[in-house]
């Protein structure tokens, strides 16, 4: 792409963000032009990552907030392909269907609008989850689930147990995109990454990283999000940030790419995930004490990324061992983990 012609331009919304950091850097190591939105462009605090990664390539950093109309024309403006990685994630609200799903859905149309408006993207990458694949209720052990699995909204805003407005906030999000790009004629894909784990840019985070450290660092709410995850779904399912990336970008460039994809490399459970650790990190002390009462043993659910594989994609980091490399440092810099 460097060959003198234009730069492909890709738009990242939430440059602040722990997988948006990743996505915005391998984008520029593979050349393109990069436009990425933050809430606050003078938090340097939280953005300084970005400032760093300028040094790969042409990156701009605009200020765009998912709830203010139109606050992504800008970004998306001129753009081949838009990443759309920005979502409320705040499990522990008090009032989900207003500080969650309703401005999650709102946001993701306010940057569906702008791609409309911009008539230069070819495609449109969504950020869902896995959680809007795998919440519904489900019997015994052995289940695979895939693309066609949908977390069950229904069942999920009855029960309201644990942080229901998350998962609901990705399904109403990823259809009412789909139902927006099939109006206008926008080519979208969907990823719907598990917990997310590896090494970022950004040093400022509070997503999947605390929580999949939570068994070396004795964090007891970082741990409940792990518990949360294996008592709604059947398993802890993890997915390395550089491969989440690679698959987003396979998905933006193949041109058959189409509907949804679920991304996910392990799967596993809590207590499998402790053993794993007390063998590799011998320094540090799994805190059993969290593992008390019943355990799951093996995983009753297993995410498949088998669409993905078969269209050619190939996961790197395939192991606990593999994910968990860079972890112990990344937790350091983070302050997850004492140095
Ligand atoms: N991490 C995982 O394990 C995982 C797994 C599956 C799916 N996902 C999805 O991946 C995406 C990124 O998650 P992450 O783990 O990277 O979380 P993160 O680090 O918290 O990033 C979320 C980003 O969204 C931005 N944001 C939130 N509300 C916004 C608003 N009203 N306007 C503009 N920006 C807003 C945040 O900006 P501020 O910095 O200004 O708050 C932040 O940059 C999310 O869509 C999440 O649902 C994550």
């Amino acid at each position: 792409m460097s060959g003198g012609g234009r730069k492909k331009t890709a738009c990242v919304t939430g440059g602040n963000g722990y997988i948006a950091s990743v996505l915005i850097k391998m984008l520029l190591e593979k050349g393109y032009a990069v436009k990425t939105t933050v809430r606050n462009p003078d938090d340097m605090e939280k953005s300084s990552h970005l400032m760093e990664l300028q040094a790969l390539g042409p990156l701009e950093v605009l200020r765009a907030d998912l709830d203010d109309e139109g606050s992504f024309d800008d970004a998306v403006a001129g753009c081949d392909y838009a990443f759309l990685v920005a979502a409320p994630v705040n499990l522990h609200s008090k009032n989900p269907e207003k500080e969650l799903i309703e401005p999650a859905v709102r946001g993701t149309l306010n940057v569906m609008r702008s791609c409309a408006k911009a008539g230069t993207v070819k495609r449109v990458v969504l950020t869902s989850s896995a959680a809007a694949v795998s919440g519904r209720p489900l019997q015994g052990s052995g289940h695979v689930m895939d693309e066609e699995s949908w977390s069950d909204v229904e069942y999920l805003t009855a029960n309201k147990s644990g942080p229901w407005g998350y998962p609901v906030s990705k399904v109403l999000s990823e259809k009412e995109a789909c139902r927006f790009a099939e109006e206008h004629g926008i080519s979208l894909v969907t990823v719907c990454p598990v917990l997310t784990v590896g090494a970022a840019p950004a040093t400022k985070i509070h997503t999947s990283v605390p929580a999949s450290l939570s068994l070396l660092s004795g964090d007891e709410a970082a741990f409940g999000v792990l518990k949360g995850i294996e008592m709604a779904t059947g398993c802890v399912s993890l997915v390395h940030v550089a491969d989440l990336c690679r698959a987003k970008m396979f998905v933006a460039e193949e041109d058959a790419a189409a509907g949804r994809y679920v991304c996910c490399s392990v799967n596993t459970t809590i207590v499998e995930l402790a053993r794993f650790l007390a063998d590799k990190y011998p320094q540090y002390t799994v805190k059993t004490d969290l593992l008390s009462g019943e355990r799951l043993q093996k995983p009753r659910v297993r995410l498949s990324s088998e669409k993905l594989v078969r269209e050619g994609f190939e996961f790197r980091y395939r192991t606990l061992d593999d994910m968990y490399d860079d972890m112990v440092e990344y937790g350091k810099v983070l302050g997850i983990l004492p140095n």
